[in-house]
């Protein structure tokens, strides 16, 4: 990618990655970015920076508009290695130069890379001048990491979200409206239920922080920037964090070894369309689990099956049962399914999963050898 302004002394600098496909264990069909910015005043600021392998590309995208050696401040608001990966790299070329960050990134930062940076910790509400331009740091910790912050840039009603409102999409379009609100929220959608949804409570904590905020632009660490939905995207955000869902829709996922838990999968799917669930059945032999948690988003019902293979549930199933325990959807109605041959022990696997996060659990669907 090429930098691109965004406005006279604003330009994005970040890379493109269009061939990922798994972000550390999440499916992204689309691909992603990882998004830097560059805004040049009395002292030069870079916000965030890349995944190490595309260092040359930012250092590239930079010198497009200025010499990178010229960079007085780098923000650095999350220390994900997507996100600051390229830190060493820019530290060893601009030893000067003051990296901003919070106090636990600054702990962070030296534990993940095993050396000293120039950093300098902010607190929440702090503000840094660089001539014209204002940038007040809003904390957000695990929103997703402890580390994690958004920068507002005063001056321009800018808000740098880092991870928040993030999709995973690698584009040639800039900006949530020239990817269409259905392919926007349905990237937005995914990104929330399997990186946002296990912090629902800080995600709320962030709204109450930022409400006083004009915002004019949202520029994430991921995707496009949000011009057209933010409104629409703050309201999105808010019913993923607290769990509000659609109560006519239902994922039913499932693996099977010779099809009788499908036959099973099939006949739980009818009964609920019998009654105008919307039903979608998912095979975890076709679908990623990531994808299964970015349905179950907006769903009220989750039917989870199994046959039973070595005493236990199927390792794809129970992939999917340990990556949504740890995602920790809430307030759904959910139903443990499976077919065995003697001891059957894969369909109760799943309802423990169940009760533990709380579900509203219905009564066991087990059946030997067949329905
Ligand atoms: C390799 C293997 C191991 C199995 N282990 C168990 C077991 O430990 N306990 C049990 O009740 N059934 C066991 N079964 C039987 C299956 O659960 C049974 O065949 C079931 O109907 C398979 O459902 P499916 O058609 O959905 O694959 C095993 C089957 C296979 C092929």
């Amino acid at each position: 990618m090429a930098s691109y302004k965004i406005r006279d002394n604003i330009y994005s600098v970040g890379a493109v990655d269009w061939d990922i496909r798994i972000f550390h264990g999440y499916e992204v069909p689309r691909g992603t970015t990882y998004n830097a910015y560059l805004i040049l005043d009395e002292k030069i600021t870079l916000i965030d920076t890349v995944k190490a392998p595309f260092v040359d590309e930012l250092i590239a995208n930079i010198s497009e508009i200025i010499d990178p050696k010229k960079i007085d401040y780098i923000i650095s608001n999350h220390t994900e290695p997507d996100h600051s990966g390229s830190l060493p790299r820019l530290a060893e070329l601009l030893p000067d130069t003051k990296i901003f960050c919070t106090a636990a990134a600054d702990r962070e930062l030296k534990a993940i890379y095993k050396r000293e940076f120039n950093t300098t910790i902010v607190k929440p509400s702090e503000t840094l001048n660089t001539g014209k331009y204002t940038f007040r740091f809003v904390p957000m910790p695990m929103v997703h990491w402890p580390d994690s912050m958004s920068t507002y840039l005063v001056e321009e009603k800018f808000l740098f979200s880092n991870d928040a409102f993030g999709q995973h999409i690698a584009s040639n379009e800039k900006f949530d409206d020239e990817l269409g609100r259905d392919l926007f929220f349905e990237r937005a959608g995914d990104y929330y239920a399997n990186i946002v949804l296990p912090f629902g409570k800080q995600v709320l904590k962030l709204m109450n922080d930022t409400k006083g905020l004009d915002i004019s632009l949202i520029c994430p660490s991921h995707g496009v920037m949000l011009r057209s939905y933010i409104a629409d995207t703050v309201v999105k955000y808010s019913e993923w964090a607290t769990d509000k869902v659609d109560e006519k829709r239902a994922v039913v996922v499932y693996d099977t070894m010779w099809g009788a838990t499908k036959k099973l999968a099939d006949s739980i799917a009818e009964e609920w369309r019998a009654v105008g669930i919307d039903v979608e059945l998912i095979s975890l032999k076709e679908k990623h689990i990531s994808y299964a948690m970015s349905r179950l988003l907006e769903a009220k019902y989750i039917a989870v099956g199994s046959p039973t293979l070595n005493r236990n549930m199927l390792p794809s199933v129970a992939a999917f049962i340990t990556y949504m325990r740890g995602l920790r959807p809430q307030k759904r109605i959910g139903l443990a399914f499976g077919i065995y041959g003697w001891s059957g022990e894969a369909a109760g696997q799943i309802e423990a999963v169940l009760n533990e996060l709380k579900f509203e659990v219905l009564p066991l669907r087990r059946y030997m050898w067949n329905i």
